[in-house]
């Protein structure tokens, strides 16, 4: 496939940034989406040139790392997938790409393609954890009964990988999808029950705090998220909130 490529260049977080336009050629169609852009690396290497900063680690959908729009969609035009697995079999001989960085207010570009994603650290140091006494005293996990039902909908949760493409899909940049998925995992599942209404309330706070937009139900997160995690999960944690503060009220 030989293909035209318009990619955001940004030396760094002050630079203005604009689209550069790349040729690649005889890229195979089985390829990956970030093995096509090794191509042009070697490519603007070998010429001497500075060549395209993106993230990737595992490159098998599981870290959360890889963060394209692509076509003006987060991960690409296939569905249930990151970029790490989107293949170029999606695209035709000649078309032309256009590749961007994630778009939100609260993750910066830090260059290229690459951007600042620490808001979700901070969100997660925030409240997204269960205390566990390591004394040596600890219960088996199993000893306590949960029902099937519960247990799916806490591991659907629990396999958000935090890439953020919710955020950068949602037009008012809101990080609802993935804080409400960090919260519905711990909230269905006894352990988590402990720390609910300090974990609910630090979360929220920390993402507001972060610059993220409010949630106004367009649905495009549940849409472009690689993992399906549902908006179920807002629900839960608009739930969990309300929940938390009627606890807080009564206690004061
Ligand atoms: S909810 Fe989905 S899109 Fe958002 S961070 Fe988690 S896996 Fe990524
Ligand atoms: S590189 Fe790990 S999910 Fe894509």
């Amino acid at each position: 496939m030989n293909l035209t490529l318009k990619i955001w260049r940004q030396k760094n977080k002050n630079d203005k940034g604009r689209l550069e336009t790349y040729q690649v050629s005889n890229i195979s169609p089985d390829s990956s989406f970030l093995e096509m852009l090794d191509v042009l690396n070697e490519q603007l290497i070998n010429e001497g040139k500075e060549p395209v900063a993106f993230d990737h680690d595992c490159r098998e959908g599981i870290c959360g790392m890889c963060s394209l729009y692509i076509n003006g969609e987060a991960h690409g035009p296939d569905r249930g997938v990151t970029t790490c697995q989107l293949h170029m079999r999606k695209f035709k001989d000649g078309d032309t790409i256009y590749i961007e960085p994630w778009r939100s207010a609260a993750f910066p570009v830090i260059k290229d393609l690459v951007v600042d994603r620490s808001a979700f650290d901070r969100i997660m140091a925030a409240g997204g954890f269960v205390s566990v006494n390591t004394s040596g005293n600890t219960q088996d996990a199993n000893n306590i009964p949960i029902p099937k039902d519960d247990a799916d909908k806490a591991f659907d949760a629990a396999t958000c990988i935090g890439c953020g493409a919710c955020v950068a899909t949602c037009k008012n940049g809101s990080a609802m999808l993935f804080v409400s998925a960090k919260v519905s995992q711990f909230a269905l599942l006894p352990q988590g029950k402990v720390e609910a209404t300090r974990r609910v309330h630090n979360m929220v706070k920390q993402m507001d705090e972060e610059g993220f937009g409010n949630c106004s139900n367009t649905g495009a997160c549940e849409v472009e998220c690689p993992k399906g995690i549902s908006l179920e999960n807002i629900a839960r944690m608009n739930r969990e909130y309300l929940k938390a503060s009627i606890i807080s009220e009564d206690e004061e």
